[in-house]
């Protein structure tokens, strides 16, 4: 019997200079569970600020919250014995926005692989190590003659990425806490890392909790979507009914400032020849306007 991960009661402030109480609340009462059995995926959608990442750091125990409690089978993570904590450690994966941030530069990325296979124990010899690691990296759809051996700068962003799935596909841990892990990504290496987290939960029964701004990636995942905003979750259930019938103003509010896409209309517009020479010679000339993607909400 897997453990469940529950948030009850969670309340996260902050020291704030110049704000009215000398405090802001990030997170305020949030209570929620997320079973491990049947494996499902959460996503956690709100605006920038509305307290989606500090969440994630409540979860992962690397936040205590000022009230309230996270709890990893019944018991509070912040109370768990060493053998328990162990356990949590390894049953609980994050998958972070920025995995350059997490790899080392001056090492391969094979060790953050080794360093896995260490500390959890998963194996003493060498030869069958390199077989767990392997393996791994097939699940994520990667070669690994294309990776082992290479620096962190040498693989492309969704390259990376994956190299943390294959660390997670080690571990098998119940859950995973994916913050904005594909914000980073082109709309193909996207797909591709969002198929693999829901092979994980088919092949593997890993339970995600996947935060996103981005109200096109929780359609294509599915299964279950809680709106945050201000600190409070306002409305969980399933993708489908919360989005085709939200029941919280604001998630109409956050419905509503998305343009929706009518895939009716996507063989209506025709593009005469001369204005596609338009555009390739405009593709070619050199990007004017460059930066992080334009967030949707
Ligand atoms: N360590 C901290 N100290 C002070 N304030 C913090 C801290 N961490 C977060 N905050 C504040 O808490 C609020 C929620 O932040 P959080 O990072 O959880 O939002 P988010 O939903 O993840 O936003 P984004 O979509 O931009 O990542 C924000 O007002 C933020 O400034
Ligand atoms: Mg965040």
């Amino acid at each position: 019997m897997k453990s469940e991960l529950e948030l009850r009661g969670v309340q996260q402030r902050f020291h704030a200079r110049g704000v009215a109480g000398g405090y802001i609340t990030a997170v305020d009462d949030v209570s929620f569970t997320l079973a491990a059995e049947p494996p499902q995926v959460v996503s956690l959608v709100g605006q920038s600020g509305s307290g989606k990442s500090t969440i994630a750091r409540n979860v992962l125990g690397l936040q205590k919250p000022t009230q309230g409690s996270v709890l990893y089978g019944g018991k509070d993570i912040f109370k768990l014995s060493r053998a328990e904590y162990d356990a949590y450690r390894r049953d609980v994966q994050p998958v972070f926005q920025d995995p350059y941030a997490i790899f080392n530069p001056f090492y391969r990325v094979d060790r953050a692989l080794w360093k896995a296979v260490k500390k959890f124990g998963l194996t003493t010899s060498r030869s069958k190590g390199l077989e767990l690691i392997e393996e791994s990296l097939r699940a994520v759809r990667l070669e690994p003659e294309n990776v082992l051996g290479r620096y962190p700068h040498q693989l492309s962003g969704g390259q990376r990425q994956r190299i943390m799935l294959a660390r997670v596909h080690m571990l098998r841990p119940s859950f995973i806490i994916a913050d904005e892990p594909v914000s980073m990504l082109d709309a193909q290496v996207r797909k591709h890392f969002l198929d693999i987290l829901l092979d994980f939960q088919r092949e593997h029964g890993m339970t995600t909790l996947f935060i996103t701004h981005d109200l096109s990636t929780v359609y294509y995942l599915g299964g279950e979507v809680m709106v945050i905003t201000k600190g409070s979750i306002v409305e969980r259930g399933p993708v489908s009914t919360v989005m085709h019938d939200p029941s919280h103003p604001y998630t109409r509010l956050l419905l509503d400032s998305i343009p929706q896409p009518d895939p009716d209309d996507r063989w209506t517009t025709r593009i005469r020849v001369d204005e596609l020479d338009e555009e390739e010679e405009a593709e070619k000339a050199p990007a004017t306007t460059s930066g992080p993607e334009t967030p949707i909400i």
